[in-house]
């Protein structure tokens, strides 16, 4: 696309406005780290490397770019963004150098492709990416001549009260000629700010005042190259992912009855005639089929539901729910669930690292755990797995059609046998073989009541 283009990222930041213990650009945005959306959009105009410029205690966020094609480059010392750039003079190749700043989580590639093309077209030195948000706030305010040439860039708390009056702001993207009047105008910044920072920022009117040409390009929406400082920020960043999303499905035949309380992380994939209903939380990679019906109140993450489920007010975690199944109201299905098709698991029920096979039904205050289960198999009321042994997690099979009556312990490891059926009430420890009746459980007694003893009647 672009030739010859090293993009550099800066992530080293404190991020001291969040007052976080973590990395700002981990905080995640549409159920995502706000680099990882910040690298997929550098990512897509596939320049020739990608520096990550990091800090000292990045191993979280190296972990979590782990297998991503990109160069990390440490900033022992946070002096700056200009001193952040520096740190890759020796590292980045390209013949241009796109400049982005890791905490712009709705940043697009398109955006990133024509700032590049239009520094090329135009032959500049150095050009900025601005913009005119509704509240120009704390970003860096552009100062332009008569002539409408970029002069100077002063962040908003150095700015006079004019200047704060300028609409027009920095992004803080760049693209830059890689040449040696880039790298000694970095090493050579000053620190005359109110942070006593090295600003990346001061570059503009370095090079406009040594005859550089610059170039300042504003984009149409400001709401894609917003800048996440605070927690106020990230929400407001994530509210607007969101709503990209509902649109983006109801577009593609996707019914979501009331949008403002859906939240639906940006990966999220639902088919066309699925409904989804007020209080739902789709997270991570979860994949939705056609002709379900989500909601209300669901909690679904990392979760595969094939066509034609229907889910109310449950929580569903890594799990398979397979075609045509019915799952709650106030079912738990926990990682490792593998269920249906065609199966019912009803309320207060919990499923974990299970095997439910089709037509099987636990209708009722059911605890499967470390189990796999047959065919039609009918679980009773109560019926509980007894996986855990207090040292060791042991497994039950229960196989095809077998039936399990309520309140039933099945003391793992345990196998109930094809067509086997179980008497409410036992405590089964032993393999019950298939075809058999079990019945474990004490005989009934009935006594005649102690105040009836001796009277005639
Ligand atoms: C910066 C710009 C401002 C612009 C705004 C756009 C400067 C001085 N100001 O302000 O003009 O309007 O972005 O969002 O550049 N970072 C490092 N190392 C450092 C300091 C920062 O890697 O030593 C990284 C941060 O992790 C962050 C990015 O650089 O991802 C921007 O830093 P931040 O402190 O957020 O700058 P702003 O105050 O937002
Ligand atoms: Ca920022």
């Amino acid at each position: 696309m672009i030739d010859d283009l090293s993009a550099i990222i800066l992530a080293a930041g404190k991020g001291t406005r969040m007052r976080s213990a973590q990395a700002k650009v981990l905080h995640r945005v549409g159920g995502r780290p706000i680099i990882d959306h910040v690298l997929r959009a550098v990512s897509k105009i596939t320049p020739s490397q990608i520096l990550i410029i990091v800090g000292e205690n990045n191993d979280e966020l190296k972990l979590a770019l782990q297998g991503e094609n990109v160069e990390f480059i440490l900033q022992e010392e946070q002096l700056g963004t200009g001193h952040a750039v520096l740190q890759a003079r020796s590292r980045a190749r390209g013949r241009t150098i796109l400049i982005v700043p890791g905490d712009l989580p709705l940043l697009t590639p398109h955006l990133l492709a024509d700032l590049c093309e239009r520094h090329n077209a135009d032959g500049a030195d150095i050009t900025v990416l601005s913009m005119h948000p509704e509240d120009p706030g704390a970003y860096g305010r552009l100062l332009r001549d008569k002539g409408g040439r970029p002069i100077r860039i002063v962040e908003a708390r150095d700015a006079t009260s004019d200047e704060l009056e300028i609409p027009e702001v920095n992004t803080g993207i760049y693209c830059v000629k890689n040449d040696s009047f880039l790298w000694k105008s970095l090493a050579s910044l000053k620190t005359k700010n109110s942070q006593g920072e090295y600003y990346l920022t001061a570059l503009v009117e370095r090079y406009s005042t040594k005859g550089r040409r610059v170039l300042a390009v504003p984009v149409q929406d400001s709401h894609e190259v917003m800048g996440i400082n605070s927690r106020a920020q990230l929400v407001l960043a994530d509210r607007l992912m969101r709503q990209q999303k509902v649109e983006e499905l109801l577009t593609s035949g996707v019914t979501i009855l009331d949008p403002e309380r859906t939240y639906i992380d940006s990966e999220v994939v639902v088919a066309s005639d699925t409904e989804i209903l007020p209080g739902t939380y789709l997270r991570g990679r979860t994949v939705i089929g056609s002709r379900c019906v989500i909601g209300p109140d669901c909690f679904i993450a990392n979760s595969t539901i094939e066509e034609g489920c229907y889910i109310r007010y449950s929580v569903v975690e890594a799990s398979l729910i397979r075609a045509k199944s019915r799952i709650g109201p106030y079912a738990h299905l926990r990682p490792g669930a593998d269920v249906g098709p065609e199966v019912r698991i009803g309320n207060f029920v919990e499923v974990k690292e299970s095997r439910v096979k089709r037509g099987a039904k636990a209708g009722h205050l059911t605890y499967l755990g470390d189990s796999e289960v047959g065919e039609e198999v009918n679980i009773g009321a109560g019926t509980i797995t007894c996986n855990y042994d207090g040292v060791e997690k042991h497994r039950t099979t229960i196989e095809d059609r077998a039936f399990i009556g309520s309140n039933t312990s099945l003391v793992a490891p345990v196998t109930i046998g094809k067509g086997a059926v179980i008497g409410a009430g036992s405590t089964i420890t032993e393999d019950v073989p298939p075809g058999t009746l079990a019945l474990g459980r004490a005989r009934q007694v009935n006594k005649e009541h102690e105040e009836d003893k001796g009277e005639e009647r």
